[in-house]
């Protein structure tokens, strides 16, 4: 097993590194460093790191239809809206005079009033009204003295972006696929019933790729075979925004882009493959929220194409009538393994080996970032450079395709691209009008 740390600076180099150190296996986490790692709660240690950074929590789309939705981060139960002057802001989900749900309030030119009372609150949780009392009080001042809690939200990639952590905020993250041309972009979100971590870990776990999307599809449509072919080497190596995995499988050589490149671990919770983001946001300590964002390139001819809306949908994660986990898509399958593992694993039943080293290496990191944030130091991946966020450069093992273009009959051929003309092959339940919308975009047939 193959493990360098460096920090790479733009452009990036993620060539693999000669002077690699090798490692074995390490043991499984014992109780407590499990507990800490999956515990996300305000002032717990896992917590408070992950609050040093901005989580997407819904889609700008999702607020043509609506100006408010219910939000549950890292246990705080919140109100997203978006208010009449077009302004998003995120307050507790309950309203500091008698804790109505603020879900149910109504938005106003400026900020959420309070469907109970009328109390209205601004996007920094401001009191600007008590309808009431500064009829009955004019001169008490009782409204200065009430806050609601409130939190920063952003948009950027088509994502709302919230964050709970210390000020000064860092920069939300400009990473390079945001900047991108020409390509269709759809957001999609799943509920899935376990903790966060087990979810993450499978951004570094590539060789599940061969056996829970490969060898197990092929089993699930009744077939014996062929089997995918098998991986012979990793290797991981951590860089600035995370850790870089590589891979050999049979018949592939030392120059191949999954060797050469290979794919991201995306500090702290997604993975980032080329075309697609896949962040795993804590819901609470037993639930996560699956967000991704997917980049589908257009054809050639039908450039140049720009979006005028990013569509958000939510897909299943059982199925309806015997209520079993959907194992038809991707990341369904990611689902099976994560939920399967139980809603908060017991790591100290684990057996780790070389091709678990990612993981261990992921863990290592956090441990260690929580005590870097305890000597008051940023953790990794914190970004504050406004001139490093113009964007952000990523790995790409597809990066010629995904920011040249092909034309269609090329995309049709692609290993990874082409599935995608015939399905959305990464999540089940694509509502028909947003396979419409992609049909459109790349020029299919209707
Ligand atoms: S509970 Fe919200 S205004 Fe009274
Ligand atoms: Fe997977």
């Amino acid at each position: 097993m193959l493990l360098r740390a460096s920090l790479v600076k733009e452009p990036p180099h993620f060539a693999p590194a000669a002077d690699c150190v090798r490692i074995h296996a390490s043991p499984m986490l014992d109780p407590a460093k499990n507990k800490l790692l999956t515990s996300v709660g305000r002032g717990t240690p896992m917590g408070d790191l992950l609050r040093r950074y901005w989580m997407p929590i819904a889609a700008l789309s999702e607020f043509d239809s609506q100006s408010i939705k219910p939000v549950r981060l890292m246990g705080e139960d919140l109100t997203l809206y978006k208010d009449m002057s077009g302004t998003f802001g995120l307050v507790d989900r309950h309203c500091p005079h008698r804790c109505a749900d603020m879900s149910y309030g109504f938005v106003e030119q400026c900020g959420l009033r309070c469907n109970y009372h009328g109390w209205l609150f601004d996007r920094d949780g401001r009191c600007l009204e008590q309808p009431y009392e500064d009829v009955a009080q004019p001169k008490a001042g009782f409204r200065d003295k009430i806050r609601i809690k409130a939190y920063p939200v952003e948009s950027t990639g088509g994502l709302i972006w919230a964050y709970l952590g210390p000020q000064p905020a860092p920069l939300v993250p400009n990473w390079e696929p945001f900047t991108w041309k020409n390509g269709f972009v759809q957001i999609v979100f799943a509920d899935v019933p376990c903790n966060w971590l087990q979810c993450q870990e499978n951004s570094v776990d590539p060789l599940h790729f061969e056996w829970m999307h490969m060898n197990w599809s092929v089993r699930l449509k009744d077939k014996g075979g062929p089997y995918s072919p098998r991986h012979l080497k990793l290797a991981f190596e951590e860089f600035d925004y995370g850790i870089v995995y590589r891979r050999i499988r049979e018949g592939m050589s030392e120059q191949d882009p999954m060797w050469k490149v290979g794919r991201v671990c995306l500090w702290p919770n997604a993975l980032f493959t080329g075309d697609h983001f896949e962040w795993r946001v804590p819901i609470d300590d037993e639930n996560t929220l699956s967000v991704t964002w997917c980049f589908s390139r257009v054809p050639k001819d039908r450039e140049p194409y720009v979006q005028e809306q990013i569509p958000a949908w939510r897909g299943p994660v059982r199925e309806a009538d015997t209520g079993r986990l959907i194992s038809s898509h991707v990341m369904n399958q990611d689902f099976v393994a994560w939920v399967g593992q139980g809603t908060i694993p017991d790591r100290t039943h684990e057996h780790l080996g070389t091709s678990d080293a990612g993981i261990i290496m992921m863990r290592q990191r956090f441990l260690k970032d929580i005590e870097a944030i305890a000597r008051g130091e940023d953790p990794k991946a914190t970004i504050r450079d406004p001139e490093v966020n113009r964007c952000i450069s990523l790995p790409i093992a597809d990066r010629k395709n995904l920011t040249e273009g092909q034309t269609l009959e090329e995309i049709a051929k692609h290993p990874l691209g082409g599935g995608q003309l015939s399905d959305y092959v990464f999540q089940a339940g694509q509502p028909r009008e947003v396979r419409e919308a992609y049909a459109k975009a790349m020029g299919l047939p209707e």
